[in-house]
């Protein structure tokens, strides 16, 4: 089914199932144990054996000898995977690092070997075994220092520019009246998923099977194929459960190449769990940025000029951390201008990480705008409201947005927030103690859309079955395909079972980029209305007639038929997919929303404490409240921990990152947020799929750090603008 034209009334609408705040369905399986997590197919991969990964111990250089001979001869151990018996390898798509090192030594912790043992202790103790000699080259580790040197990447994701140009914007911000020009830096950052990248892998002659915790089924066999140069029909890879991806787990990592070669070596099942103290250099991070906005207005607020210009480090051939992409779009203002630059560093690879490029471009842009409001001495919501557009400003009018609600969630917190309670004056609010703060920022991510494919069947006994190789990381994929499904059959909900994660099921568009439920779900409706079609055939009625599925029926001028019936002895089943058209690439597409919060300060320590937080948000229709609502508060609370605790710390002499590990890379807990709410208003985006959704699961985290450092200003009259802010910066 092609998308093309603006949604009509559709069953959807309907909303009988769709829309409702249910529990997860797979919430009972996860508590209880019975969901399998990808370390966990014991009874699948029987008799596996336990892969551990030895990371470089250098960040940049070559091996110029490995010994593995006494690793290989100690107890237990079955096999050595190292560089030398590897075959050539070579490297997935989306991946800028080897996922093998050696002889050459692109990062720190890249897998160097990985060792096959009877047990997890035995191949942990021969890994330490193994003798290698490094000769070490000199690296470049300081973002900051390298910046000078940064130039030019390609297009941002292939297709958009690193620079753009409106009217003239030296010229209007030199004569601007009022105006404001600051520096902002970010951290690199890790996901930290709770679950480590994991693999059991399991090969039948030249079949690999893989149990694998990666949200992007289809690019993963893509990867892992063009990695061990074997086809991709001979792999199958599953995932019907990821313990956290946050970005990390979209392309494929080392745990899966090694578990595969070490499987093929040991002639057995291997699982390999990456130890935690690898996880944050042996894969992926956020690259820090360095960001500096020029914003230029007149005395009412009205923005002339606005500029964005980003500076971030990667491998060679990674991206850059594309932090002024929201800047394009967010505010109006003729002269415009944004740019990315790009430092070559030897630090682990740089990826997409909890809203690549949008997060930290607004926990910069959204602070600028504060800065903008008190020298305009302007209510930063006032300056907000005075600034929206209804259009994308580069481009003009021809280019819509379908929807944005920016204003109405602005006006709708302030109320539900206490707005009128902010003193306009910073440090003029205390509680003992303690100094308390408000502070506002906009939330705002585009909503993309993917092609996504979907099998749907209906047994003799009217129960459907959703197939789709569609990932759930704990995001609720697999309830809100199965409300889907529901609505568009006219079934009760536990009348549907939903199948993800594997594939040999349709490609779905994943689970990335906040794109996964609007077009997951579509790809579903597509596949249901193919099967609808089917069975409305099948009972006997005319396709023209007005036909109504519900209550197990199909029902149509006062005839029913009941699906069991329709489906038949043999069932009855369906395959389809949605494809995106013209129409999604007119509208700019985006989810918007308003972060409040409120902060106090410890008047002697400097010690931040959140108080409150709220977050209105406009999203398209809500598929289901309930794990929407649960989106929102975790990608809000990823917010608090981007504003206030999560930095990698970079040791710019030895090349990696300090940290490595849940004990010193501080994430927010429940405590550190005693009081957090948010609201949906109510939306339809008929333009963005036949859901008429959007996506939302990045769009809380972009702002909500903002709104903290805006909150810890209003407190204080301190402004920072290195992240995360720690109490050494505010004394
Ligand atoms: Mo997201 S950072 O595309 O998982």
């Amino acid at each position: 089914m092609k998308f093309e034209q603006r949604a009509t009334q559709n069953p959807i609408d309907r909303g009988r199932v769709v829309g409702l705040p249910l529990d997860r369905i797979d919430g009972p399986a996860k508590v209880s144990g019975a969901a399998r997590y990808a370390y966990e197919h014991h009874q699948a991969a029987p008799n596996a054996a336990y892969g551990w990964i030895l990371g470089a111990s250098i960040p940049k250089g070559r091996i110029a000898t490995i010994d593995t001979s006494e690793a290989e001869s100690a107890e237990g151990v079955l096999a050595v995977i190292t560089h030398k018996n590897s075959g050539a390898l070579g490297k997935g798509e989306k991946n800028t690092a080897t996922l093998l090192g050696g002889p050459k030594i692109e990062h720190y912790h890249q897998a160097v070997a990985c060792v096959v043992a009877e047990t997890l202790e035995q191949a942990r103790d021969a890994a330490h075994l193994i003798r290698i000699r490094y000769t070490a080259e000199k690296g470049r580790y300081d973002l900051a220092e390298q910046k000078e040197q940064a130039a030019e990447p390609p297009p941002i994701q292939g297709k958009m520019p690193a620079d753009t140009a409106v009217g003239d914007f030296a010229a209007s911000f030199a004569n601007a009246p009022v105006k404001i020009d600051h520096t902002y830096t970010t951290p690199d950052q890790s996901h930290m998923p709770m679950e480590p990248f994991a693999t059991t892998a399991a090969w039948s002659g030249d079949k690999l099977t893989l149990w694998t915790a990666n949200q992007m089924v289809a690019w993963g066999v893509k990867d892992l194929a063009l990695t061990l140069k074997i086809k991709p029909e001979n792999i199958r890879l599953m995932s019907p459960y990821v313990g956290g991806g946050f970005g990390s787990k979209l392309f494929l990592r080392a745990d899966a190449v090694l578990a595969a070669l070490g499987a093929k070596a040991a002639g057995r099942p291997v699982k390999v769990a990456m130890a935690r103290d690898l996880m944050a250099n042996n894969s992926v991070h956020r690259p820090a940025t360095i960001q500096r906005i020029r914003i230029g207005a007149d005395r009412e607020g009205k923005i002339s000029a606005i500029g964005h210009e980003v500076w971030s480090g990667n491998l060679q051939g990674g991206a850059p951390e594309a932090a002024a992409l929201q800047t394009r779009l967010l505010y109006a203002g003729d002269h415009r201008m944004t740019s990315h630059r790009l430092a070559v560093l030897d630090l682990p690879e740089g990826n997409a990480m909890r809203a690549p490029g949008e997060a930290v471009g607004m926990l910069a842009l959204e602070v600028a705008m504060d800065e903008l409001a008190e020298q305009l001495r302007m209510d930063p919501i006032e300056l907000r409201l005075r600034n929206d557009i209804q259009h994308n400003p580069e481009t003009g009018e021809e280019n819509p947005y379908s929807t944005r609600q920016l204003v109405e969630c602005l006006r709708e917190g302030a109320t539900r927030f206490g707005w009128d309670r902010r003193s306009a004056q910073t440090g003029a609010r205390r509680d003992g103690q303690w100094l308390i703060g408000m502070g506002v920022a906009a939330a705002f991510r585009n909503s993309p859309v993917m092609k996504s494919a979907a099998k749907v069947s209906v047994d003799m006994m009217g129960r459907v079955t959703v197939h789709t190789d569609m990932t759930d990381i704990g995001t609720g994929s697999y309830t809100i395909i199965a409300q889907t499904a529901a609505e568009m059959l006219g079934v009760p909900i536990d009348r549907v079972t939903v199948k993800l994660g594997d594939s040999t099921f349709p490609v779905s568009a994943g689970s990335g980029g906040q794109w996964g439920a609007n077009s997951s779900t579509s790809g579903v409706y597509a596949a249901c209305m193919a099967l609808r079609e089917k069975l409305t055939q099948n009972a006997g009625f005319n396709a023209q007639d007005d036909i109504v599925f519900e209550d197990g029926q199909i029902k149509s001028s006062g005839r029913s038929v009941s699906l069991a019936k329709a489906a038949g002895p043999k069932g009855a089943e369906a395959e389809d997919a949605i494809e995106f058209g013209e129409i999604n690439k007119k509208f700019v597409q985006a989810a918007f929303g308003a972060h409040f919060v409120e902060a106090a300060v410890e008047a002697y320590t400097g010690e931040i404490r959140v108080r409150r937080m709220l977050g209105v948000f406009a999203a398209g229709r809500v598929l289901n409240p309930k794990t929407a609502r649960s989106q929102m508060i975790g990608a809000m609370t990823m917010g608090v921990g981007a504003a206030l605790m999560e930095e990698l710390v970079v040791d710019t002499q030895q090349g990696f990152f300090a940290n490595h590990d849940l004990a010193e890379y501080a994430v927010p807990v429940s405590a550190d947020i005693p009081d957090q709410d948010v609201v949906f208003l109510d939306e339809i985006d008929d333009t963005s799929s036949p859901m008429k959704a959007k996506g939302l699961g990045e769009l809380g985290i972009c702002g909500a750090g903002a709104a903290i450092s805006n909150a810890v200003y209003n407190a204080t009259g301190i402004r920072i603008r290195d992240y995360p802010l720690t109490i050494d910066k505010l004394i």
